[in-house]
């Protein structure tokens, strides 16, 4: 439709229609197959708004959609289209590692390679909106939904956020095989206090703009369509209904021209949240932050007509937003072509297909962090293949490798680490054997509990059957984790450690042989160290999705030399938890190697992680040396070159992920010991060596100052150029004043 066929579609709209237009239904509203969800649902078929609401989530299926747009746009009034949104977060049917293991490939490429198959899946399976990338900031792995996103870092994740972007939503949105990209949750829900899902968020103004806005800023820079507000209160105000945020800083500050949907019930749970008293004030409160789209509260559906004619919210406000949703349809094409991309033949020959299975199995590969690999020639990565393996856990195989973020797919789809074993390992030097249940009895999960009858005497037995597998083994690959349900939206735990089902396993197994590696799922930071302690390797797999045991399997064998990095610290306790490496100073900073009395420290645990942000090793070693600069100041419109010489001195070709570090000395507020500005990946054979620049610029100096300006200060800078957020060695310039 061209913009004046558009302007007159909307003036042709009554009200309601209009009204309509700002309503998403549950899925099941419109497939009948499916059970309803009790929220927003339907009974009357003949209820208008199951002919006229603007947008849907939640279904999919080429046949399905098309059959659903074909019922629907006969009955809208002015035929138009309906949109198909949908969770792809990591994948449709072939499933990615899950965001926070993307976020460890330190690879946006990757991130935007996978991010364009799954558009290109789900597009042929009907889907319009994905409701991805999550880029929110995710400092404590208490909170589950740390999972979705790619870290504790707002540079990597402003990167990581782009790069899937960019993937979903191509050049052109219209174009096949692309989809619209709906970034979330706006904003900083990954602040939830305590680490509570839905909770309040207590950030200062500095804070959110400083850490936690800018991934959502680069997503929208990168040409997001859409932004989804986050369930949580900020600073005392439901940001679904906060005219601050939705209008001054993504709106105008941003630039943000799209559309803007509340997630799902969230308009209503403003009642909840007690900053209103009932639906109607909720919905004039959404309507006057500029919530474009009411997900499943009902909210719009019931009184914002009314609303507008008793004068509590203006007809501009509904034109705007239903203008933008007019424009978005436009924009996917769907007036011209209603069902976009669907198309049962393209889902047959794209699904699972071996180009995005490849794709697949490479970014398992690069997502996987060796944290541990004890011992010079004994060491036990690579796996010596001449060797008896035995692969122990409850992970070896039945157990879903894909995240609780996966809608769509199957499990039976994925590669089990027993299947891809066997296809390289000598079956005669292969050993295979449960070891336990995954989880303890009685585990509550979300929306569900595990408990088995004779769990006790069933563990008893694959506990015996393990010790009896590792005893005829030279090396025990144990396969350990959470389970897929423990991480993700509403998983929120206390403690962040392995079942305890498991550790006995681990114990178990490590009294009657002490060559084991462990391969540790999950889609958080677990606590590790009594599996480091009891392990020579250990492996961080996270959620690796339908790929994930060729992945592994590639990296225990040496067929892909591990090269993965922490996007967020393991801490030594969940005590520590939120942490990160981008802290401050405080005033009495713990002197390195010494006690500590009356200084920032903990009386019972070390301040620092078990394992850091940006760690990672590999089956080679690097040396990097000390940073070089091309001058020892620079001024606003100048810029400095940092070089460091970068040597592979192992005997394994490897890829080494250079960080770029910077600290602002001294400042007019407190800055951060360091923040990550700048990453490269070298990949050297053994005995090579490359020299890798960075290039500091003014602009990487910028911070948001106490009266929220956003610029750069002359003065002291310290740079350090390293493999993990614990590098040391650094040198120091200045930022001189402009006109010196
Ligand atoms: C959920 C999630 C959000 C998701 C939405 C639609 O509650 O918070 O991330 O996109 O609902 O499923």
């Amino acid at each position: 439709m061209t913009e004046q066929e558009l302007r007159q579609l909307l003036k042709d709209m009554s009200l309601e229609e209009k009204v309509f237009q700002m309503v998403q239904l549950p899925g099941q509203n419109f497939d009948t197959s499916a059970a309803v969800t009790g929220y927003a649902d339907r009974q009357d078929q003949n209820d208008p708004l199951l002919s006229q609401a603007g947008s849907t989530l939640g279904i999919f299926g080429a046949a399905k959609l098309k059959a659903i747009q074909d019922t629907y746009m006969e009955k809208q009034p002015h035929h138009i289209p309906l949109l198909f949104m949908l969770d792809v977060i990591h994948g449709y049917e072939t499933a990615f590692p899950c965001p926070l293991g993307l976020g460890a490939t330190f690879a946006p490429k990757i991130a935007e390679t996978c991010a364009q198959v799954s558009a290109r899946e789900a597009a042929a399976g009907g889907i319009h909106v994905t409701f991805s990338p999550m880029a929110d900031l995710a400092r404590d792995a208490r909170w589950g939904r740390v999972m979705e996103s790619t870290g504790e870092d707002p540079y990597l994740n402003s990167q990581m956020a782009a790069a899937m972007v960019r993937g979903f939503q191509g050049e052109d949105v219209k174009e096949p095989g692309q989809v619209a990209s709906c970034v979330k949750h706006f904003a900083a829900y990954g602040a939830a206090a305590a680490g509570l899902d839905y909770s309040n968020v207590e950030l200062s103004r500095h804070t959110l703009r400083e850490y936690y806005l800018g991934a959502y800023g680069a997503a929208v820079e990168a040409g997001c369509e859409m932004v989804m507000t986050s369930f949580n209160s900020w600073n005392g105000i439901p940001c679904t209904g906060n005219p601050w945020l939705m209008k001054d800083v993504l709106r105008r500050e941003m630039g943000f021209d799209g559309v803007l949907i509340s997630d799902w019930g969230a308009v209503g749970e403003m009642v909840n949240h007690g900053i209103c008293e009932d639906l109607e004030q909720a919905a004039q409160k959404a309507a006057e932050a500029g919530v474009d789209i009411d997900m499943c509260a009902d909210a719009y559906a019931r009184h914002l007509a009314q609303l507008v004619r008793m004068g509590k919210v203006e007809e501009r406000t509904i034109d705007d937003a239903v203008w933008r949703i007019l424009v978005l349809k436009n924009k996917l094409g769907l007036f011209e072509n209603p069902y976009k991309d669907a198309d049962e033949i393209k889902e047959k020959e794209c699904f699972l297909c071996q180009e995005h299975r490849r794709l697949a199995r490479e970014a398992v590969r690069k997502s996987i962090v060796l944290l541990k690999n004890a011992g010079d020639d004994t060491r036990l990565l690579p796996l010596n293949r001449e060797k008896k393996i035995a692969f122990i856990g409850p992970y070896v195989e039945g157990e879903d490798m894909r995240s609780s973020w996966v809608v769509t797919g199957s499990a039976e789809a994925s590669v089990s680490i027993r299947q891809a074993a066997k296809e390289v390992l000598p079956a005669q030097n292969l050993l295979f054997a449960k070891g336990c249940t995954l989880l303890d009895n009685d585990t509550i999960l979300n929306l569900d509990e595990f408990h088995m009858d004779g769990w006790e005497e069933e563990n008893a037995r694959l506990l015996k059957e393990a010790a009896e597998t590792a005893r005829q083994a030279d090396v025990v690959v144990l396969c350990l984790g959470e389970h897929r349900r423990q991480s993700g939206e509403a998983t929120s735990r206390t403690q962040i450690v392995l079942p305890k089902i498991q550790r006995k396993l681990l114990h178990t197994i490590a009294q009657v042989n002490d060559q084991v590696v462990s391969v540790i799922f999950s889609g958080r930071p677990l606590e590790l160290r009594e599996v480091s302690q009891y392990s020579r390797a250990v492996l961080e797999v996270w959620m690796p999705g339908t790929e994930g045991g060729h992945g592994i399997v590639d990296v225990l064998t040496g067929v892909y030399n591990p090269s993965g990095k922490l996007p967020m610290s393991f801490p030594y306790t969940v005590g520590q938890e939120p942490m990160s490496y981008s802290a401050y100073s405080t005033g009495r900073p713990k002197p390195e190697g010494m006690r500590g009395d009356y200084t920032t420290r903990y009386l019972d645990a070390p301040n620092e992680p078990l394992y850091p942000f940006g760690y990672g090793l590999s089956y080679t070693t690097f040396s990097i040396s000390k940073p070089v600069l091309s001058s020892s100041s620079m001024t606003a419109d100048g810029s400095i070159t940092a070089a460091v010489t970068v040597k592979n001195t192992g005997d394994w070709e490897g890829t080494e992920t250079l960080q770029l570090y910077l600290r602002d000395v001294t400042a007019s507020c407190i800055r951060p010991v360091k923040e990550l500005k700048g990453f490269c990946q070298v990949t050297l054979q053994p005995g090579k060596e490359q020299t890798v620049s960075f290039t500091v610029t003014e602009e990487m100096l910028r911070f948001h100052n106490p009266k929220e300006e956003y610029g750069s200060e002359p003065g002291l800078f310290r740079l350090w150029i390293g493999a993990s957020s614990d590098c040391r060695e650094y040198v120091e310039f200045e930022l001189k004043p402009s006109g010196q």
